[in-house]
């Protein structure tokens, strides 16, 4: 049995790593996919490699940053598939810096991407899960909402606050059978890290060798993979979960048990 059949969810940031793994991951579990992000080529490969393969996807070009472009988000999924049940909260940018180090710019950049638009996304989709009875929030938090992250100021404080909202949202819509939790993935190798030089390496053997040396600190000694985020995804998503909310579910091959 597929164990979104029937279901339709928004993922932000679909068009690549753990929303894209989540998206390819729902839409092969029955589930019709709504994804966003800004990159529109990656975007419509990946809703044209989805429906090739028989689901359903719709990707909807959207900057989570833009109120108005959020709500044609959640007003394209509602109008295509009549309802919406999953919200996976997962476009987020990563920054870097201490309190001294950090610019206003990179500061309101990052609660701008990471915490209002979750915020907005949920406030926006909050109707339409009621709508249908109930539904889930996921949202894409971080290993770092949960223990301190050294140089990454505004990030962990961003992905600190997903946490809150997660919990004080769950107890608010509990009772409306809308569940709230998030996942906590831990360093997760996406492709992104190579577009921004993270690794030297000339070619595939150099790549993994550098990833072994950097992910030794590491109590599985490698970083996740964007498949084994989306699984947990699945899990919260899922009626497998059905008596869970407020929760954080750690992905992160023990770094936090440390
Ligand atoms: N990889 C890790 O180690 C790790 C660990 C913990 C948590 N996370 C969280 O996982 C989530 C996904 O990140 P990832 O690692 O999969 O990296 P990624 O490949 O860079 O994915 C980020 C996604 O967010 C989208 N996005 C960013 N800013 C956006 C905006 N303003 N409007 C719309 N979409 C936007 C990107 O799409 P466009 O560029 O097309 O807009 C992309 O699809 C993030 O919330 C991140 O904090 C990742």
């Amino acid at each position: 049995m597929s164990k979104l059949n029937g279901k339709t969810a928004i993922i932000t940031g679909g068009t690549s790593g753990i929303g894209k793994a989540t998206a390819l991951l729902f839409a092969a579990e029955g589930a019709s996919v709504v994804f966003s992000g800004r990159r529109a080529e990656l975007g419509a490969a990946l809703q044209a490699h989805i429906r090739a393969q028989g689901g359903q996807a719709l990707f909807v070009q959207t900057d989570q940053t833009d109120p108005e472009q959020c709500a044609h988000l959640v007003e394209c999924a509602a109008r295509e598939f009549g309802h919406i049940d999953i919200l996976f909260n997962n476009a987020g940018i990563v920054t870097h810096g201490t309190a001294e180090s950090t610019s206003e710019e990179t500061w309101a950049q990052t609660l701008a991407v990471n915490v209002t638009a979750v915020w907005r996304m949920c406030k926006l989709a909050l109707p339409e899960l009621r709508k249908a009875g109930g539904g889930v929030i996921v949202n894409n938090a971080s290993d770092w909402a949960v223990v301190g992250g050294k140089g990454a100021l505004p990030y962990a404080v961003s992905k600190g606050a997903v946490a809150q909202m997660t919990r004080s949202m769950a107890l608010d819509h509990a009772a409306e059978h809308i569940r709230v939790n998030a996942v906590c993935p831990g360093d997760t190798f996406v492709e992104r890290w190579l577009e921004k030089g993270y690794y030297e390496h000339s070619d595939p053997v150099s790549l993994e060798a550098a990833k072994a040396a950097a992910a030794a600190y590491l109590p599985m000694g490698r970083f996740g993979q964007p498949e084994e985020i989306a699984r947990a995804v699945l899990f919260l998503a899922s009626d497998d979960s059905s008596f869970m909310t407020g929760h954080l579910l750690l992905v992160d091959g023990g770094n936090t048990a440390q």
